[in-house]
């Protein structure tokens, strides 16, 4: 972390862009289409969500200590018997063939090289095996180099939209396992997509169909799907790409009776890895997630592109760890932007926090080298604000870290 910091302001050696959010986005605005930025920023309807999202976070304030030894602290945790070098983690995001031509790739890569986990999206533009070799070259890389990494093999988890076909299903889980994903997320919010207003005016549902459908090409269930539809993989990639797309986000709701035996089909292929879902916002959800069986959620609202007008997520998030924090564990996304709301949200309660728009924005600007930047600059701030604040390992960050907003008369 240090040598980020020093290198940026002594040696110029990193990517010539600062990592500030707002400058991240305006970057990625200028180098997208169109489509893709307008895909990237979209929000659900008003944009409420989105807007509650960073707004809750200003609602809470750190409380710095003084003459703390902090010389010899450590930012990493432990999570589900692995070590992460911090408590960050990659957001599922899809199709990141929109934002670079080598889409997930080098995502997975660097994820490996500074040892946090990566996931991958079932909507992904790469197959799940490329994914899981680029993230394992990243961890070999980062072990070789003495950094970051702990894994030779890489730390990556597979996020599931869980198509309606059944062998689908079991073929996705299926390959995610053999290919050495730790955990699986099933994201419950965005079975649908929402009404996203520069979405439908660009027209971009047609546009996600022609690059997303990667992944299902490479997979034998959805290849015997497209032989019964009598579509012809090499010639129509129009109808591939609306058989995919249709697949994982098919608008038809699932329940809850569902689950069990999604958990139960992921544990015999993986050998009893953890089970997730992505997605809860309230404590009777988070509740009836540890009744059925998993392991852990992600508190999240879809970084505010699923329900307008929705409870934020990080004001979410103290119920639920009040309730279920013991029992499982509770990972957290949607608006983080800096190092002080990773704080916040881990002071809450938080295992571990996830991001996904700061990555797209890096990926958007400079591919590998810009996914990079943006996580070693935001890994270096979290750092060095547990050096300034007076905290000295993740344990310490808890709700007396933090206070409230007071109300002032
Ligand atoms: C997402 N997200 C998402 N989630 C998921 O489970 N599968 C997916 O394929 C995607 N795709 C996706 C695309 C884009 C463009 C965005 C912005 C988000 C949601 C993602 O995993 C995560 O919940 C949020 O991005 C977290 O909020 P921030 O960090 O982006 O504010």
């Amino acid at each position: 972390q240090r040598e980020c910091f020093e290198s940026g302001t002594k040696d110029h050696k990193l990517p010539p862009f600062n990592t500030h959010p707002d400058e991240l986005e305006d970057l990625a605005r200028q180098r997208l289409s169109s489509g893709g930025w307008s895909y990237a920023s979209c929000n659900a309807g008003l944009g409420t969500t989105h807007l509650a999202n960073r707004d809750a976070f200003s609602h809470y304030h750190i409380i710095p200590r003084m003459l703390v030894d902090t010389n010899q602290r450590d930012t990493s945790i432990e999570l589900f018997g692995k070590k992460l070098s911090a408590p960050i983690c990659f957001s599922p995001v899809g199709i990141n063939k929109i934002y670079h031509p080598e889409g997930e790739l080098p995502v997975a890569k660097v994820a490996g090289e500074l040892g946090l986990p990566y996931t991958l999206s079932t909507a992904g533009s790469v197959s799940i095996e490329d994914a899981a070799a680029y993230n394992a070259r990243g961890a070999a890389e980062g072990c070789a180099g003495g950094k970051g990494a702990q894994y030779e093999d890489g730390l990556r988890w597979f996020q599931l939209y869980l198509p309606h076909q059944e062998d689908l299903a079991t073929s996705l889980l299926k390959r995610a396992a053999n290919s050495g994903f730790e955990a699986c997320i099933m994201t419950l919010d965005t079975w649908q997509l929402a009404w996203r207003h520069l979405d439908v005016a660009l027209s971009n549902y047609g546009f996600y169909r022609g690059i997303g459908a990667e992944m299902g090409l490479g997979d034998p269930a959805f290849l015997e799907l497209l032989k019964q539809r009598g579509i012809d993989k090499d010639a129509d990639a129009k109808a591939v790409g609306r058989t995919w797309i249709d697949q994982i986000w098919h608008g038809k709701a699932f329940s809850w009776e569902r689950i069990p035996s999604v958990i139960q089909e992921w544990k015999e292929l993986s050998g009893g890895k953890p089970f997730l879902l992505k997605g809860i916002l309230s404590v009777e959800d988070a509740i009836r997630a540890k009744e059925v069986g998993c392991d852990g959620i992600v508190v999240s609202n879809h970084a505010g592109r699923q329900v307008d007008g929705s409870i934020s997520s990080l004001e979410a998030l103290p119920a639920i760890v009040d309730a279920v924090g013991s029992q499982m564990e509770i990972l957290f996304d949607s608006g983080v932007r800096g190092g002080s709301d990773v704080f916040k949200a881990l002071a809450l309660g938080a295992k571990a926090v996830m991001i996904g728009r700061l990555w797209i924005y890096g990926l958007s600007i400079q591919g590998e080298e810009g996914v990079r930047h943006v996580l070693r600059s935001l890994l270096a701030e979290f750092d060095i604000l547990m050096n300034v604040g007076g905290f000295r390992t993740i344990g310490e960050i808890d709700r007396s870290a933090i206070r409230p907003s007071a109300v002032i008369p």
